[in-house]
This record gives structure tokens, sequence and C-alpha cells, in this order.
């Protein structure tokens, strides 16, 4: 009678094998790794990952840097092996060589946290959808339409002027420069990206919006932990459902997190829908707005009705780039500048020469320097360019492989075994750790003083070993804006930003250290605070009128 078992008990074993063999296999396989040197796992359960995700990681990526070089395997959850990796060569098969073929792509649990907290965006897409979009929203942030959009910056900037202004008029005060910086970087891409204004920029008004925004990446960071159900999401059921879900966690800072989330939706959709009345009344009220009409999203509402018909964005695809932009683009760029103004703080001497560049352009070219004047001015551009090389505001970026294949190294490693690799077996599935700030300061490469910060550097020809190295970056062989069809689509706004910003604001004051400390904190984004343990980004600098 083999059968008088109910059929799910008799199966029920061998579910259960199979999960536990799942769950667990990685402890007993070998995996392509192993013979890569990196160091030991100290927890079973997470391996050292927790490790790259601490507040303070900075110790623990040098002592990967210093002690295995540009590859060294990771231990990570449950006896899985992935890679650190930042060897210039591996670099460029990563983002450049293979790119076409979509060898290496963000990992999918990053790309589905996108998607649902900015929706299907640049950052949540892959494949012909992303290459779809890309095409549409590339056009937009042309030298063209920067050009075009350089008087909004400036009164942006000039605000900001006036709002410090009236502070230490007086006499030096300890202002909180990061928040500062953040909010002129929400209004920059609120209006240059909705032609909206968000924040009048008048000292000391709370946003309601703004204060939302600017603590997304802090929240991203608290919910950490859901990413553990990530992998599951699309087996939960509708959005509404998952989103009723979502309302029945207790943590504050989920809760947090999805008020942040809507609330960016809601704007952009009801500034979108007013746009789109406009355009389609045919009303030339449109030139009159905040931004003339000169605005990302404008400009892709017009680019959507001339686009060819399989180019056309749908409009939820439209609604998630603008909260892409503000994401991707707020937190990065006013993080590179806060990053800017600490090290002139500490380095008077730099500030001085910087300030006498900047008056004299001034001098020249009158108050609102034109932007290729102000693009091109040596040693402002310097300090931009070797900020962005030895503090990328983006440290780490994940890949996986999605078929077999093979990285190779500019700088062979010694194995676990003795014997010399000069490239390495990737199977498909394992996970990249990019360390974009690692190939940044490659001494191999930049030379010995390759960790200070050295504007000079860039006023002199570079080292060959940095042509040699053909460090596949789009800005002057840096990664901090990587490479290839995922790269920064807004890297020369963020230029633009910083330069007019730190033009206006160098010219016009000086800026000291306080007697509160700074501390970079190792996140998504790298932001300042006050001390190791906080989350709470601050930057207080003293602040005096320019001498
Ligand atoms: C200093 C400032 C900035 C830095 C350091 C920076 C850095 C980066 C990096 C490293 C990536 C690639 C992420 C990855 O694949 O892991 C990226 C992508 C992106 N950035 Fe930026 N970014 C900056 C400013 C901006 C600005 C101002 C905008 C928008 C106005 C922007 C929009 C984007 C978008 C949309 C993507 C995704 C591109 C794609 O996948 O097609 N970024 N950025
Ligand atoms: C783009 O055009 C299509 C077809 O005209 C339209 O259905 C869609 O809503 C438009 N998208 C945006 C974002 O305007
Ligand atoms: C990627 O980097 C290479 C240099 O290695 C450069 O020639 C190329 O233009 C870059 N690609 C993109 C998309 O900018
Ligand atoms: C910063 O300014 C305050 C006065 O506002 C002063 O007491 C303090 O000494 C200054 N700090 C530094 C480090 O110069």
């Amino acid at each position: 009678m083999a059968f008088s078992f109910p059929l799910p008990l008799a199966v029920a074993p061998f579910v259960i094998v199979y999960v536990l063999w799942l769950v667990f296999r990685n402890f007993f396989i070998r995996s392509a790794f192993d013979n890569v040197p990196g160091p030991p796992s100290s927890s079973w359960l997470a391996g050292n990952i927790l490790k790259l995700l601490d507040h303070d990681a900075w110790a623990y990526t040098d002592d990967l840097i210093q002690t295995y070089g540009p590859v060294a395997k990771l231990h990570s959850f449950l006896g899985a092996r992935w890679l650190h990796v930042y060897d210039p060569r591996a670099l460029h098969a990563i983002f450049v060589k293979d790119q076409e073929k979509d060898v290496f792509t963000r990992e999918p649990l990053t790309t589905t946290g996108a998607n649902i907290l900015l929706g299907p965006g640049l950052l949540a897409t892959a494949g012909a959808v992303h290459k779809k979009q890309r095409r549409m929203l590339q056009p937009v942030f042309s030298v063209a339409h920067l050009r075009n959009m350089t008087p909004t910056f400036y009164d942006i900037t000039r605000k900001l002027r006036i709002a410090i202004e009236s502070r230490v008029r007086g006499g030096p005060q300890k202002i909180d420069m990061v928040s500062w910086m953040g909010r002129t970087a929400l209004e920059i891409i609120g209006q240059s990206g909705l032609g909206h204004s968000f924040d009048p920029l008048v000292a000391d008004t709370k946003d309601e919006y703004t204060e939302a925004i600017k603590s997304f990446i802090p929240t991203a960071v608290e919910i950490e932990f859901m990413r553990l159900v990530l992998p599951f999401v699309d087996y939960l059921g509708p959005a509404w459902f998952r989103r009723w879900l979502v309302t029945l966690m207790p943590q504050k800072s989920v809760q947090r997190m999805k008020h942040i989330v809507d609330m960016m939706y809601e704007w952009s959709k009801e500034i979108f829908e007013a746009k789109k009345a406009l355009i389609e009344s045919g009303d030339n009220a449109m030139l009159h707005q905040v931004g003339e009409g000169r605005d990302v999203m404008s400009i892709l509402l017009r680019a959507n009705m001339s686009a060819a018909e399989e180019d056309k964005l749908e409009d939820e695809e439209l609604l998630a780039q603008m909260s892409t932009f503000i994401m991707a683009g707020m937190d990065t760029t006013s993080n590179a500048m806060s990053r800017v103004l600490h090290l002139l703080a500490e380095n008077p001497d730099v500030q001085d020469k910087l300030r006498s560049e900047l008056v004299n352009a001034r001098e020249t070219y009158g108050e609102d320097i034109p932007f290729d004047d102000l693009m091109a001015l040596p040693y402002l551009d310097a300090i931009c360019r070797e900020t962005l090389r030895l503090h990328a505001p983006v440290t780490l970026t994940p890949r996986v492989a999605n078929v077999d294949t093979v990285l190779p190294l500019m700088e062979p490693v010694r194995g676990v075994d003795g014997t010399l690799l000069s490239e390495i077996a990737v199977p498909k599935g394992s996970i990249l750790f990019v360390n974009l700030r690692a190939v940044n300061t490659y001494k191999a490469v930049w030379g010995e003083d390759a960790l200070e910060w050295k504007p000079e550097r860039w006023l002199n020809p570079l080292p060959r070993s940095v042509e040699e190295a053909r460090i596949p970056g789009i800005y002057s062989h840096v990664m901090t804006f990587i490479n290839g069809s995922h790269s920064c689509i807004g890297f020369k706004f963020s230029q633009l930003e910083m330069k007019t910003v730190l033009y206006v604001l160098v010219s016009s004051f000086k800026f000291e250290l306080s007697d509160t400390k700074i501390h970079w904190n190792f996140a998504g984004v790298t932001y300042p605070a006050t001390s190791k343990g906080s989350v709470k980004p601050e930057m207080w600098l003293n602040v005096s009128l320019a001498p």
C-alpha cells in the first residue's frame, strides 16, 4: 500500500531537504572565487557584508584595499562569496566592453528597490526599456540645454548668497552648510527639472517637502533590513495590496519612507498634469512659468509629442524620471559641494587662491559669468575634479553577472594556492562590489600621493600611468560617474551646479572650521555628520564675509 500516505506528506521531507539545500548549499559547494584571497568570514549568517554597509566602513574598505588589492573575495549572506573589485581593466569589462550585451547589470534587488521607491525610471529599468528611456533623456542634459538653464542656476544661487549674507553681516556665524547645500540642490533640480520652486531659500523657512526629501537617504539606510523581503516582492500580489501591507508595518522608518515617496510622487504628478494641460491647450503661458518652459519636464513633454511611436514615454515613466532625478541628483551634488567647502575650510591657502580667481573672473565677465567661461576657470575646475576623484560621493556600486564570464585584470593577483591569476572566472549570478573610490585613489595609477587632496595635480600633465590605465570613466579618468549605458546622466548638470554655487559662495564668503567636528558617514551617498555615531546630516562651518 505504497500510496496510503497523502501525497503532500510524502513529498514533504524532500521539499524540506531541498529548501535547506537552497539556503545552506553555499557552505558545501566550492565557489569560483575560492582561490581569490580575501578576509575571513566573521559571521556564518552575514559574512562580512554588514561591515561594508556600516556608517563607518572606511577602515574596513581601506583594509580590503591595502591588504588584498584590486580584487578580493568577500563573504556574504549564508556562505555566498562575492567580489570586491577596482582593477581598471576589470572595470572596463564591467562598465564598457560587455555593457552592450548586458553581461553585467545593476543587481536586481537594487533595481526592485528603486522601482518601488521611485517608479520605472532610469535607476529601475534595464535592457530595451532602459535604452529607450536613455535615448529620450540624454539630449535633455546636453550642453545646449545646460547653457539655457544657467540663468536659473544663478537666480537660485543669488538667493542663497542673500540668505547667508543676512546671517553673517554682523560678524562670523556658525552655519550648518550641508543644510543649505541640500536646500540649494533641491531648488535647482526642482526649478530646472520640474519647472517648480519648492523653497524660496529665505533664511530658516522650513519646508515640509524639502525636509522630507532630505531625509530620503538616511531613511533608506534605516530600512536597509527591508532588502530581505525584496526578493519576494513580485509574489506579494498587486501594487495596491503591497502598499496596504506596508501601512501595517510598525516601523517608524518604513512609514516615514512611504510618506516621502508618496509626497514626491504627488508633487510631480500635480505639476505634470498642469503642464500637460497647458501644452495641450497650445497656450503660450508655459513660457511665463518658473524656468520658462526650459525645465527637463517641459522639454520631455514636447520631445514626446514629436518622438517616433516606439520611443514615446508613458506618463508613469516620465513621473518616475522626476523622482529619479531628484533622488539621484540632490544628495550626490549637495554632499559633493559640502565636501569642497569642508576641504576649503581645512586648506585656507587653496581657498584664498580660488577666491582670487573667482573675483578676477567676476571683474572680467560680470556678475553672472557666462556658462563657457565659468566652466573654463582652471583652478575652480581643478578643485572640483580633485574633490570628486578623492571623495567620490558614491563609494561602492554593486553589479551582477548575467552570464558566465571572465574578468581580465591589469595587475595579476596571487591566488590562495600560490598561482598568479591574470583573470578571474565569474559564473552567472555572481555579485560584484565595485569600489569607485578605490580606483580613483589607486597608487599604481595615480602615484604615491594618490590619497592626498592636491588640486594642482590637474594643472600639470597627469602621470603617464593614468593614460595607460585607460580608466573607463566618462569624467577625466575618474570613475565617480562610472561609464557606459548606466553612467550618470546628470554629470554635466552637477558640474554646472557645483561651479555656480562655489563661485557665488567663495567669492562672497570665507569658510573656516568651527568647534563642531565633521565626520563623513559611509552610506549609499557619503554625507557629513557631527560624530561617528550620528546619522543626522550636519556640517557646521564658521562663515564670515569674504575679506
Ligand atoms: C556630484 C554629483 C553626482 C554624482 C557623484 C553622481 C554619481 C552617479 C553614479 C555613480 C551613478 C551610477 C550608479 C550605479 O550604476 O551604481 C549615477 C547614475 C545616475 N545619476 Fe548621477 N551623480 C551625480 C549627480 C547627478 C545629477 C545632478 C543627476 C540628475 C539631474 C543625476 C542623475 C543620475 C541618474 C538618472 C542616474 C542613472 C542613470 C542610468 O542608469 O541610466 N546624477 N550617478
Ligand atoms: C507621450 O505620447 C503618448 C502618445 O501621444 C501619450 O500617450 C503619452 O501620455 C505621452 N507621454 C507623456 C509623458 O507625455
Ligand atoms: C568610456 O570610457 C572611455 C575611455 O576608456 C571613453 O573613451 C568613452 O567615451 C567612455 N564612454 C562613454 C559612454 O562616455
Ligand atoms: C568660530 O567662530 C566662533 C565665534 O562665532 C569662535 O568663538 C570660534 O573660535 C571659531 N572657531 C574657530 C575654529 O575658528
